[in-house]
């Protein structure tokens, strides 16, 4: 089974009031571990990179390795390029065989982010890749895109309708309050702002910052439109956790086997509980199941 778009994925999970989740991954190794859970759960799902894991393995490398996993597991997959500023890395990306982008140019003014935004239309839309753009600003830390606190700012709903209007784009990252990383305090999350946004634009929106939101949050996001959840910071959490522990009970460990196990273990609980949370369990067609 080869990697899908991402578009009709959110749509259909729009329509039938679902999500998906899309998790960041940062090794060849967590692919397979995201994709085996999924395949458990019989549930769609997205892989994420950021830039800087592109960097680190190589899109062409990614993409192989996503594209043989989700054939094994019989997973429909959908590769997405997680918050990009740089056309020549989209460009790289989709080359490589990414079946979705982000262009992130929510630190510009909004006429430079539509202009940008077109720009990577023209490139993804014909070749049937998903394109996610942001208004507003996200706060937090996602590698290289860090926003302060007091330079978050929530998306206005009547610039997210000029902005879909302009663009074209599939898929919109507005940002409503959460934020990268793991929260201090509660989110904030403003849920009439998303149902706004939700009557004006018709098409799935993207929930940033899906780490350490509480339960019933996500959900309602999902029900308001959210339908693709980011998360990120709570499965590297999971997994470097349990390879901490194995090494504070066995610090003289040696087998990669041993302690790459036990950091599956925690990926897959953290993958389920997560797909649990947005209802795309056994949201697989029946065709695609082994
Ligand atoms: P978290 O790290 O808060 O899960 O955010 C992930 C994200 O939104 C990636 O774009």
């Amino acid at each position: 089974m080869p990697l899908i778009s991402t578009t009709p994925m959110l749509e259909q999970a729009k329509r039938e009031k679902y999500g998906i989740v899309a998790f960041n991954v940062h090794s060849l190794d967590s692919i397979y571990w995201v994709l085996e859970a999924a395949a458990e759960m019989k549930s769609p799902v997205i892989l994420q990179t950021t830039v800087g894991t592109v960097k680190s393995l190589g899109a062409e490398n990614i993409v192989k390795v996503a594209t043989a996993a989700a054939d094994f597991y019989q997973v429909p997959t959908g590769l997405h390029l997680d918050h990009c500023t740089d056309y020549e890395v989209i460009k790289k990306a989709i080359r490589a065989g990414y079946t979705s982008v982000m262009i992130d140019a929510s630190k510009h003014p909004f006429a430079e982010n539509v202009q940008q935004t077109k720009q990577v239309m023209d490139l993804a839309a014909s070749l049937g890749v998903n394109v996610e753009a942001e208004l507003g600003k996200v706060g937090g830390v996602e590698e290289e895109v860090v926003v302060s606190e007091k330079d978050a700012q929530k998306a206005v709903p009547e610039e997210c309708e000029e902005f879909v209007a302009l663009t074209g784009v599939p898929t919109l990252a507005p940002a409503i309050g959460t934020a990268h990383g793991i929260y201090k305090g509660e989110p904030n999350i403003d849920f009439d702002r998303i149902e706004e946004i939700s009557k004006l634009v018709d098409i799935p929106l993207v929930l940033h910052g899906g780490s350490a939101v509480p339960e019933e949050d996500v959900r309602k996001c999902v029900a308001l439109g959210m339908s693709k959840v980011n998360v990120s910071t709570e499965l590297k959490n999971a997994y470097s956790v349990a390879i901490r522990e194995h090494f504070a009970a066995q610090p003289n460990s040696l087998d990669p086997r041993a302690y790459l196990q036990t950091a599956k273990e925690a990926a897959k609980e953290m993958v389920i509980s997560k797909i649990k949370i947005v209802g795309s369990e056994g949201r697989i067609s029946p065709l695609t199941i082994k």
